[in-house]
């Protein structure tokens, strides 16, 4: 740290605020964010509220024409606070000595960065990882994450995404932890508490950021940047409570939304930001606009320019300007025409200095930029390991017939676009996960089963040229010149181990489909060898759940790989051999056909249910039958559990008591394996309309062969407890029925009464 020691004197010396500290004797934390702002100018109020995307180009020579040249200016004078995008130890001292020794009072910035599942060390992407119903593991994960992050000079990272979502064809599905509330909260805290630790100014910890705020899972269509139309109580009942746990437990900032809700930006939400985040969650830290999504409320038509657009959202709560240029351009003259208040302005700062000196900025504006740390942390042997893990327990095994698996095969053919691609398992968000740096399933087979002998064809090609940035992503759709050699290496095997699926960046930001079966020709090359060994083990890659009708029907086995990140290969090699005895559960419902969406298990009755056979007058589709290809909570073991009966302690309950579920789960198979055993409960009359069951526990255990485990739930009035039709929170006398089991389907039910 010897080099820190010089910059922070030069700091101690230029910075106003730090000689005024020195002179009050370390005051308290709150004096020290006043002290600053007092001396702080409208402009330099202003600039903490903007922040930049900047490369690390921006502030070395020859780079200051144009847009950069806006951007160096201001850096320079004290009017950006944050920035995004700036990455490496080094680079980041850089641009911090700039803005520390060149603006008047010598604010550090924060530098921010997307890190959703990895900085360098990629682990799977957060839906995949959510099936693995872990929190200890992806508490773990966020905190490599961060390390990581941290070490290569990045403070704050815009995750977790809480965005419940029911609606597979939105390519944002791959970045959150699927369609129910419950798993999606409990697994926004975990991810939470590893990004931030206990001390946000420790150099292995960041920031996280609760986003988007709120609604955007809900787009309609599933297309990305659309319009939500939603109702109070499903905003308040399903979407809001992740957040809301968020806050609780100390998420550093929020992210505001793209869409709108019902007619209101998200951004200009007075509701949601002001009355609801602000006000009664009584949260205190940031909220982030998305990048220009205070621009964009021209676009959306409430706003008639860029100020208007600067005073809805300031005056609503957005804090922080993303690259949206409003409040750098506007918020002077509103004050100054007294549109809005300057303590506006003061709210906002006081929260962006708030994280400066939770960072640990304000004593050392250099502490994140540490070249041999950066060096040591990336990519350490512990980290690929622990992304190895990450990667087994997040695969779903979702058919087994005949127990093909594990594998017992000598003679193996591996076929598919996939197979050799060492680029989609590193999936889309990837940071600085570097491209084509997986390992592939034919490495990872190949290493683990040395004694059996593989063929490979590609069969046909997935993606040409896709790019994070590509326009669109561009599928072979026509070249049929590989099948044939598929065709012959399935003949001469035993078992035919197929690998399909979505490339990398199908599935992510903008990444909307309207179809959501494989892409390309792979239904139609795997038809093709079907017709010559029907030994099929299919291995999917994919960033949200597909629409897999005839694959379900006829492949024997099926493996839900998703985009498990760096050694997604030896993962699944873990998996198929039985080194590890796949315990995913899929945290998003499977539909049969697009047409089917949305389909999720926590739906309501409807007044039109189906009560009895052959009943035309009810809620459904002609042409396909309600229950989906593959129900939330889903996922087989190679081990088999029986459920008992559930026990209640008692069947009344009174307010303020609890109630003890308890089942007893057998492993009835002579594999050790691991359960994810689920609670679920329904209320049966409410003053609105309840949904059929919803997650309210559940526990992951190892049961080994031939034993016999008991499992006790307790349930308390807050788990009975929702947003009732007058809008307050509480519970409602009357019937509940418990259900407990392996996935949201097949369960074990037992009833009570509250009182
Ligand atoms: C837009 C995305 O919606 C948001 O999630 C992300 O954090 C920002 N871009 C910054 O990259």
């Amino acid at each position: 740290m010897k080099g820190n020691s010089v910059i922070y004197s030069l700091f101690l010396s230029t910075s106003l605020f730090l000689t005024n500290c020195e002179k009050t004797n370390e005051p308290v934390k709150n004096n020290k964010i006043e002290n600053l702002l007092s001396q702080m100018t409208l402009d330099e109020k202003i600039g903490q509220l903007n922040q930049y995307s900047i490369g690390a180009e921006l502030t070395g020579p020859g780079a200051k024409e144009g847009i950069n040249k806006i951007k160096y200016d201001h850096l320079k004078n004290g009017k950006v606070g944050s920035v995004l995008n700036l990455l490496g130890a080094k680079n980041g001292r850089e641009t911090q000595k700039f803005v520390v020794e060149e603006s008047r009072l010598g604010i550090p910035l924060i530098t921010s960065y997307d890190v959703i599942h990895g900085y360098k060390t990629m682990f799977p992407i957060p839906l995949g990882e959510s099936a693995s119903w872990d929190l200890e593991l992806m508490e773990n994960t966020a905190a490599v994450a961060a390390k990581e992050a941290a070490a290569a000079g990045v403070m704050w990272t815009f995750a977790p995404m809480l965005d419940i979502s029911r609606d597979p064809r939105w390519g944002r599905v791959m970045e959150g932890a699927g369609e129910d509330t419950y798993l999606g909260t409990e697994i926004g805290k975990a991810r939470i508490r590893g990004f931030q630790g206990n001390d946000l100014s420790d150099v292995a910890t960041i920031a996280a950021c609760a986003k988007h705020f709120a609604g955007y899972g809900f787009s309609e269509g599933g297309r990305d940047y659309n319009n939500v139309y939603l109702g109070k109580h499903q905003l308040l009942n399903t979407i809001l409570p992740p957040f809301k746990a968020a806050a609780e437990t100390g998420v550093a900032t929020f992210m505001n939304a793209f869409n709108d809700i019902d007619g209101v930006p998200s951004t200009a939400n007075e509701y949601l930001l002001k009355d609801l985040l602000k006000e009664e969650w009584a949260y205190d830290g940031a909220v982030v606009s998305d990048w220009g999504s205070i621009a964009e409320l021209v676009p959306h038509g409430v706003a008639k320019d860029s100020a208007e657009a600067a005073q809805m959202a300031i005056t609503a709560g957005s804090d922080i300007d993303m690259e949206g240029y409003t409040y750098i351009r506007n918020l002077k003259q509103l004050v100054e025409s007294g549109a809005i208040n300057e303590s506006l302005i003061d709210d906002a700062v006081r929260r962006v200095l708030k994280l400066k000196e939770d960072l640990g900025l304000l004593d050392d504006p250099y502490k994140y930029f540490d070249e041999d740390r950066e060096k040591e942390v990336l990519l350490n042997p512990t980290h690929l390991a622990l992304s190895r893990e990450a990667g087994r327990k997040s695969i779903v095994l979702l058919k087994n017939e005949g127990d093909l698996l594990p594998l017992k095969a000598k003679n193996i053919a591996v076929i598919g676009p996939l197979a050799k691609d060492k680029d989609s398992p590193i999936g889309n968000w990837r940071a600085q996960g570097e491209k084509g740096s997986a390992i592939s399933l034919y490495e990872g087979l190949t290493e683990a089963l040395p004694d059996v002998n593989f063929s490979y064809a590609q069969g046909c090609k997935l993606s040409i040229g896709a790019n994070d940035f590509a326009h669109e992503v561009e599928i072979e759709n026509s070249d049929r010149s590989g099948f044939k050699e598929a065709v012959e290496v399935a003949k001469k095997s035993e078992l035919v181990i197929m690998n399909l699926g979505e490339p990398a960046y199908m599935s992510g930001e903008a990444r909307s489909r309207s179809e959501i079966g494989l892409p390309g020709l792979q239904l139609e090359l795997l038809k093709e060898v079907y017709k010559v060994n029907k030994n099929i083990v299919l291995v999917l890659m994919n960033g949200r759940p597909l629409t897999l009708q005839w694959e379900a029907e006829n492949i024997p086995a099926i493996l839900e790989a998703w985009h498990l990140g760096s050694m997604a290969g030896h993962a699944i090699a873990d998996v198929l051999t039985g080194k590890y005895n796949p315990s995913g559960k899929l945290p998003m419902t499977f539909p049969r056909s697009v047409g089917q969406i949305p389909t999720y298990y926590n739906h309501k009755m409807t007044g039109r249910p189906s009560t009895e056979p052959g009943m035309v007058f009810y809620s459904h589709n002609m042409d396909i039958e309600n229950s989906p290809q593959y129900p939330f909570g889903f996922g087989l073991s190679y081990s088999t559990f029986e459920y008992s009966p559930v026990s209640l302690s008692k069947n009344e309950m009174n307010m303020g008591e609890e109630i003890t579920v308890s089942i007893h789960v057998k492993n009835t198979s002579n594999v050790d394996g691991e359960e994810v055993v689920q609670l679920y409960i329904r209320d049966v009359v409410g003053s609105i309309t309840r949904p059929v069951k919803e997650l309210k526990g559940f526990k992951k255990l190892m049961i080994k062969a031939g034993e016999s485990v008991q499992i006790d739930f307790e349930i308390g009035e807050e788990d009975l407890a929702f947003y009732r039709k007058d809008f307050t929170f509480g519970t409602e006398p009357g019937d509940f029925e418990v259900f407990v089991g392996t996935n949201s389907t097949d369960v074990q039910t037992a009833t009570f009464k509250l009182n």
